[in-house]
């Protein structure tokens, strides 16, 4: 016995088609008309779009910063499938001095048996060193084909000829790498005079790291990715300057893949200018790299629409106002860095790409499930609605409308950066590889399933 979800409209990247959907099991059998058999059970998708389950590339759940933690993998998956993702990559992170092992090993007893969607990681290398590099064709046999180095955050952060000598071994390797692009020392040294003029307040995250140096950082990596000849994946992609150095490097014949975030298209600098009684309120939107100007938005959300950005994820990396941001409550310095958002990618890219005709619904699946299914090695297992793909499907009522109250989210988190913002759509189903595990926008199992995904080599499309 199998489900037809009939009379509903499939989306994916190349237009939109008015078949039916069979699903056998935790798989896509057939897509058709007049498909079911007997015994079926049958959904009624009419006015209703039928979509692969979104897939969020950048999250950061169980990431303590300084012991504390809110969401982890059980609340923070629980988010996402609520807001329609049915996979998330994590960033496992090794230690300095640590290994890549020891690294998996710890992410794997934050995230097994917890997981409400299907999981992944990328690695997270910032100790480059011959045990690094021997490692990380260990990691490849466990199924983890990207990898995250940092020009940022003096923790983390690696020099040149290890994010050269680390791009190589990618390249023998053929998996892809990932860079937070923003120039750390410099950062770090407009900290400290920050801080030694008494320059305090959570503005002065975003003053200290100007869009500058995300674009320094960039147009670094492609001269490093050049030499090499390797394609390279920027996260969180959030200036204008930043992205002008992409085109730029694209237009001299380098393959770049980029990702920018909800909170670089909807949320503007001015976030942290205090309004209220609360002169503090700014620390809420302490990310990094920082919000920039109303220009820069209207940069990226043209970047998606022509192609140029590829994947629109979250960086969730969420921590309480209340007791955690306070923390900085007398030194920016000290605000837990990173903001929530699985919960609300979804529903705000339709809202103000698709119903605010920035982009097209086709787009809509292409940066939040096609692509990221793509870049990381799940496609075409996930990512798309196919014969043989996993039955990770959303039924998507594209009409009704809401408001994001942190109230109300189950993201575990005591506020939401997009508070108020109108929504449209409900999530009538959500399956995850056939399981129905939301119903009327309801969690309607009380057990997480989520599996881990052994992922393939990336696949490059000849576009990007
Ligand atoms: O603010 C952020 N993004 N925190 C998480 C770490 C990172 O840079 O991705
Ligand atoms: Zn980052
Ligand atoms: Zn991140």
């Amino acid at each position: 016995m199998g489900i037809v979800i009939t009379n509903g409209k499939i989306v994916s990247s190349r237009g939109i088609l008015e078949k039916d959907v069979r699903i056998v099991k935790e798989k896509i059998v057939e897509i058709g008309l007049n498909i079911a058999k007997d015994e079926d059970e049958i959904i009624d998708a009419k006015g209703y779009y039928i979509m692969p389950g979104a897939i969020d590339v950048h999250t950061h759940f169980d990431c303590e910063a300084g012991g504390i933690v809110a969401d982890d993998f059980r609340t923070g998956t629980k988010a996402a499938i609520m807001g329609g993702t049915t996979t998330i990559i994590d960033f496992a992170e090794q230690i300095k001095g640590g290994t890549l092992r020891h690294a998996l090993d710890t992410w794997n007893k934050k995230a097994r048996n917890k997981t409400y969607t299907d999981y992944s990681y990328h690695m997270t290398i910032s100790d480059w060193n011959d045990r690094t590099s021997q490692e990380m064709a260990e990691m490849v046999g466990e199924g983890i084909t990207s990898f995250k180095m940092f020009f940022a955050y003096k923790d983390l952060q690696v020099d040149d000829g290890s994010i050269y000598l680390a791009l190589k071994r990618a390249k023998e390797l053929g998996v892809i790498m990932g860079f937070h692009c923003e120039n750390g020392d410099l950062i770090e040294k407009l900290r400290e005079e920050a801080i030694l003029e008494e320059n305090i307040e959570p503005i002065y995250h975003m003053l200290t790291r100007p869009p500058s140096l995300e674009k320094e950082a960039v147009s670094r990596l492609i001269t490093i990715a050049e030499i090499i000849d390797i394609p390279v994946y920027i996260v969180h992609l959030s200036s204008k300057e930043g992205y002008d150095e992409i085109k730029r490097g694209r237009d001299r014949g380098n393959k770049i893949i980029a990702e920018t975030c909800t909170q670089y298209l909807l949320l503007n600098k001015d976030c942290y200018i205090p309004k209220g009684e609360d002169k503090f309120e700014g620390a809420k939107y302490v990310l990094s790299p920082p919000l920039r100007d109303i220009e820069s938005s209207k940069t990226l959300w043209n970047g998606l629409r022509e192609g140029e950005i590829q994947i629109v994820a979250t960086d969730h990396c969420a921590f309480n106002y209340k007791g955690q941001k306070e923390l900085g409550l007398e030194d920016f310095t000290k605000i837990p860095n990173g903001g929530p958002g699985v919960e609300n990618r979804f529903k705000l890219i339709y809202t103000y790409g698709v119903k605010e005709n920035r982009i097209g619904m086709e787009k809509l699946v292409e940066i939040i499930s096609e692509n990221p299914a793509r870049v990381f090695g799940l496609y075409p297992k996930k990512g798309i609605i196919k014969e043989g793909s996993d039955a990770d499907i959303v039924i998507f009522n594209p009409e009704h409308v809401s408001l994001i109250e942190a109230e109300n989210q189950v993201q575990n988190v005591d506020y939401n950066l997009y508070e108020g913002f109108t929504q449209y759509g409900k999530f009538e189903y959500i399956f995850l590889r056939g399981k129905m595990l939301v119903r009327d926008e309801k969690l309607i199992v009380s057990k997480p399933i989520g599996k881990y995904q052994r992922r393939n080599r990336f696949c490059l499309n000849s576009r990007w």
